[in-house]
């Protein structure tokens, strides 16, 4: 019996601080992460009758964002991806989890404008309406190289070549019977942009590389966010609206795998805990990207720049008016199309 009360009162817990200790580890770790998992979207809509283009649909947040969608019950997805065997994996899952949705993989690749056009022209001849465009690609620490076009690779993959897709597909998106939605995916980093001259906001007259991998990236998001601005202006009277967002920092997709430091293996160990611990999942990431494409309440919102699922305020310079016209122009000319918008002064 005396040895049984010796057992009992060493295991009582209470007599260390260890429990204490561990439990606040666990609650600090656990408000954390939820913290810094962001806002889920906050209604369960469902879509049916939708037909929703996605890009970069094979990348992390992209896959998550369709898996999303088909379970909301979205009737067709169209899955722009560069790699086959990676759509038809995608397709696959998609199928298997969600088997009332239509899945068809395009082959698209934003380094030519050519396959922008092909891309659509098959997303044309399948579909007389489009509900919901998301432009979900993006690139950063791209190599300095220039696209077949001869442009800046993030200049023409984040940016010029999503401008293209999103100004094609205007008729068919106009078409909707829900009103169109055209969702641009910007970055925080937007604001840590800088322009070279505003006579030349597209840097397209440099003939020097530009920058870091970081700022082409950052200037590139912000160049959407411009150029969203402007289209959702001349837009204004008809029932499709365009808006961008940040799906924060998310872990786990391959968006780092052009940046030097991440290739080295050590940096992947020694940051992992610190990205499983402040970043989202890509589930988290596509939150706010769910919400602009199923949220009715949203159906009038145009021009606007959302991060966790909320409308926020833009940087003083992505609110420059003048500005945005002229990346609009410059961005039209660049890709070879006419203006053929009255501007709404
Ligand atoms: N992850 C983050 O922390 C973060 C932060 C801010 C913004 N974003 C933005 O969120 C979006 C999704 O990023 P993610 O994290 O999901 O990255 P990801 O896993 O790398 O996905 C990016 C997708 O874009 C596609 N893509 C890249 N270059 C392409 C090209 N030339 N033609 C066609 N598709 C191309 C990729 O296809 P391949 O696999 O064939 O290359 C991939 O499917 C991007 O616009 C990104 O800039 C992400």
């Amino acid at each position: 019996m005396e040895e049984i009360k010796t057992a009992l009162a060493e295991a009582d817990p209470f007599a260390s601080w260890w429990p204490f200790v561990l439990a606040g580890v666990v609650f600090v770790v656990g408000t954390i992460r939820t913290f810094m998992g962001g806002q889920p979207c906050p209604n369960a809509n469902a879509i049916p009758g939708r037909v929703i283009v996605v890009t970069g649909a094979c990348g992390g947040i992209g896959r998550e964002l369709c898996r999303e969608l088909a379970r909301r019950s979205a009737h067709h997805l169209v899955l722009g991806c560069r790699s086959p065997d990676q759509g038809a994996a995608l397709r696959e899952q998609l199928v298997r989890e969600a088997p009332g949705c239509g899945v068809e993989v395009l082959p698209l690749d934003l380094r030519s404008f050519d396959s922008v056009r092909r891309f659509v022209r098959q997303v044309q001849a399948a579909h007389a309406a489009v509900d919901a465009l998301v432009n979900c690609a993006g690139v950063i620490f791209h190599p300095p190289e220039r696209t077949p076009d001869g442009f800046e690779p993030h200049l023409q993959c984040n940016f010029l070549a999503h401008f293209l897709l999103t100004q094609l597909l205007r008729p068919q998106l106009g078409r909707s019977q829900h009103g169109g939605r055209v969702v641009n995916l910007s970055a925080h980093g937007y604001t840590a942009a800088k322009l070279g001259s505003r006579d030349d906001p597209l840097n397209l007259r440099q003939t020097a590389p530009a920058g870091s991998g970081r700022d082409a990236f950052a200037h590139s998001k912000l160049a959407i966010v411009l150029a969203s601005r402007i289209l959702a202006r001349r837009l204004a009277a008809t029932r499709v609206t365009v808006n961008c967002c940040s799906p924060g920092l998310v872990r786990g997709t391959g968006h780092l795998r052009h940046s030097p430091i991440m290739k080295a293996l050590f940096a992947k160990v020694l940051t992992y805990p610190w990205m499983w611990l402040f970043m989202k999942s890509p589930a988290q990431g596509a939150q706010t990207i769910v919400r602009l494409v199923t949220d009715p309440e949203l159906a009038g919102t145009s021009g606007d720049f959302f991060n966790d699922c909320e409308r926020v305020e833009l940087s003083e310079l992505a609110k420059d008016d003048e500005l945005a016209e002229r990346v609009y122009r410059e961005a039209l000319g660049a890709v070879g199309l006419p203006d053929e918008d009255e501007p709404d002064q």
